[in-house]
């Protein structure tokens, strides 16, 4: 069996659990009522979570396009593959799009991301309260629609290897 590469490995699962965390401590934070000292440890807590997200998402894609994936499976039939292509290129676009708009919405917050406490990161645009507001719609949907997507490809992997009993989701775990 051809599997993916233990970097392509260790790559999509940091990324998953990263993402499942800043999605579920972001739900949580903005359920806390008022400015508690909680409420702010988690937002920078979410903060630092989505900016490793897309330093790795940005890591992945160059070492992707180097790295070409195993061969896809010849039991599967194309227009499968070309769904799976489809999901794939989404959730991609999704890793850059969803934590930068998280990002500029905390620009145009004007609060800087000072990551793990020790670097102020730049803002990318100045303090605007309308553009705030339009962000943070942006952000919400962007992070709704990447769960959506995210629950759909592990739906699919475990269909396939729970009911097409194929080796889609083993080319992706480590040899035990
Ligand atoms: C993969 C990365 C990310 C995911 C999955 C994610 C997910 C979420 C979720 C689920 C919420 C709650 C939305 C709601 O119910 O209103 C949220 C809110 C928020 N996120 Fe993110 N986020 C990510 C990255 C970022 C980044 C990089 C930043 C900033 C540097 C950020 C800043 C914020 C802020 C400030 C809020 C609070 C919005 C409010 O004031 O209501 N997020 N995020």
């Amino acid at each position: 069996m051809q599997r993916y590469t233990k970097t392509a490995m260790l790559l999509h699962w940091l990324i998953a659990l990263m993402i499942v965390s800043a999605f579920f401590l972001g739900l949580t934070m903005v359920a806390i009522p008022g400015f508690t000292p909680t409420k702010l440890k988690y937002f920078s807590w979410h903060k630092w979570l989505g900016v490793t997200v897309l330093a790795l998402a940005a890591i992945r894609l160059l070492w992707r396009l180097a790295n070409p994936p195993p061969a896809p499976l010849v039991s599967i039939p194309s227009w499968q593959h070309k769904v799976a292509d489809g999901v794939h290129y989404l959730l991609y676009f999704l890793m850059f799009a969803a934590p930068i708009s998280g990002y500029l919405y905390g620009s145009a917050a004007g609060v800087p991301v000072v990551y793990l406490k020790l670097v102020t990161l730049p803002a990318l645009i100045g303090p605007d309260p309308e553009l705030k507001a339009i962000l943070k719609t942006v952000h919400y949907v962007l992070v709704m629609t990447m769960a959506g997507v995210v629950v759909a490809h592990a739906l699919a992997a475990l269909k396939h290897h729970f009911i097409d009993r194929d080796i889609t989701l083993k080319r992706m775990l480590p040899r035990v």
